[in-house]
């Protein structure tokens, strides 16, 4: 069906027909407290320098703290993580994000997702505020990559393969 306008009621709804991975990005406080929460909005930026973006909501409680501290990290999901997406996408869960057996400290103090597909620990070298959300540009200063299957995101669930279903 064609649109002639973007409203709220016909933008949402295209978006929901997006495939995507889930990252959680995270953050370190000041006091050393971990901050995060799920995103689909993270993505490779340049490969020279290697980069990475993600747009966050102002409202969110991790921007203060990305913004401060001027680093964070982008731990992409595993299947194996699905238990944790509801934590991290529901602020009345947010004491329950990080049980100390599903993450680890990095040496530069970003929380890292244990057996994450891959985790890129950045540092912010540029932010633009764009309507509600800040993209956060991040060079690449480490990073770990795994093996294992992608949590796949589409019409607000986790797809399926058809081999699953
Ligand atoms: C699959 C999924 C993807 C999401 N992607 C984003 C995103 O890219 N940017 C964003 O700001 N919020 C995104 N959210 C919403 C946040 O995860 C959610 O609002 C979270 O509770 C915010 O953290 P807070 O409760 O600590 O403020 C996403 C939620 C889900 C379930």
């Amino acid at each position: 069906m064609f649109h002639s306008q973007a409203t709220l009621e016909t933008f949402r709804p295209s978006l929901r027909r997006v495939a995507a991975s889930v990252f959680i990005v995270a953050a370190t406080d000041e006091e050393g407290r971990f901050h995060g929460m799920a995103v689909t909005s993270a993505s490779s930026l340049s490969m020279e320098p290697p980069s990475m973006m993600v747009a966050v909501n102002r409202s969110a409680s991790i921007h203060p703290v990305i913004a401060r501290t001027g680093r964070f990290s982008l731990s992409l999901m595993a299947a194996r993580h699905e238990p944790l997406l509801t934590a991290f996408s529901r602020s009345d869960m947010r004491d329950r994000r990080f049980a100390a057996e599903d993450w680890k400290a990095a040496a530069c103090g970003l929380p890292m997702l244990k057996e994450a597909l891959a985790c890129h620990l950045c540092t912010v070298v540029a932010a633009h505020d764009f309507g509600s959300h800040s993209v956060f540009f991040g060079r690449v200063d480490a990073l770990e990559v795994t093996g294992g299957d992608p949590i796949v995101w589409q019409d607000g669930v986790i797809l399926r393969p058809a081999s699953q279903v």
